[in-house]
């Protein structure tokens, strides 16, 4: 029986997200050539919008449902999730739920393993934002959540802090992270001066332009800079990163092997 691959990501409206996309799309078709390689949205406003656009974007139960009349009998899905969180655990429900007459294989987020945080932490660490200076900070956007999965935020950026001091892992939202509050009285206890804004997001979709580098008073940008902290942006989302784009190919390849067995 054949077996096809299916992506997954929230989705983004914003052409540059959308390129980040078709990146990671190009890398599974290297390590995986030959398969039948499709794409889902978790998202149904992002598909709603798509759709109005003339672009293809199918829901899970959507994207199976093709697979299925074209005769894939197993399918292994690879997400663009960071943790496993609420949102996973949908993803996972969606599809179970829609899979009659499929077997499928999900594979894991990128964040699962302590072997994974190790990567992750190498992974950026060896592709910094282009010119950052030493004494400057990176300060990097997770999206946080309340979910127990969220621990995996706290554990990354402790790992990071060991390495640098100045690269911190924060959050958005949720339990797991410091908020940009506490971010800023740390910058300014320290005496940094600069700060480099990097999304810690598969996408660099609205929560990387609004949330991080929008001219709102509350993105994270304008507070630091309001704290005296001169801030440049690295927008580039975690699938453009090829060390972490090989973690989650790494989860995909795992799901693909147990689908085939
Ligand atoms: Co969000």
């Amino acid at each position: 029986m054949e077996t096809a691959i299916l992506l997954a990501a929230y989705g983004s409206t914003d052409p540059e997200a959308g390129a980040g996309l078709d990146l990671f799309g190009e890398a599974v078709r290297e390590r995986f050539p030959g398969l039948e390689t499709g794409w889902t949205f978790t998202s149904s406003f992002v598909r709603r919008r798509l759709a109005q656009a003339g672009l293809p974007a199918p829901s899970p139960a959507q994207a199976l449902e093709r697979l299925r009349g074209r005769g894939f009998g197993r399918v292994a899905v690879q997400s663009l999730h960071v943790v496993a969180g609420r949102d996973y655990e949908e993803f996972a429900a969606d599809l179970k739920e829609a899979a009659e007459g499929i077997s499928l294989s999900l594979g894991r987020p990128l964040l699962d393993s302590p072997d994974d945080l190790e990567r992750t932490a190498r992974a950026l660490l060896a592709d910094p934002p282009p010119s950052r200076l030493p004494e400057e900070a990176l300060v990097l956007m997770g999206h946080g959540t309340d979910h127990p999965a969220g621990a995996a935020y706290a554990d990354l950026a402790r790992l990071l802090a060991r390495t640098d001091p100045n690269l911190i892992l924060g959050c958005l939202e949720g339990r797991f992270g410091p908020g940009i509050a506490q971010i800023s009285d740390l910058l300014r206890e320290r005496g940094v001066r600069r700060a480099w804004l990097r999304p810690f997001l598969a996408l660099a979709g609205v929560h990387a332009r609004r949330d991080l580098s929008g001219p709102e008073d509350s993105s994270w940008g304008s507070v630091l800079e309001r704290a005296g902290v001169e801030c440049r942006t690295d927008l580039r989302g975690l699938c453009q990163s090829p060390g972490l784009v090989e973690i989650w190919l790494d989860h995909l390849e795992k799901a693909w092997s147990r689908s085939a067995e």
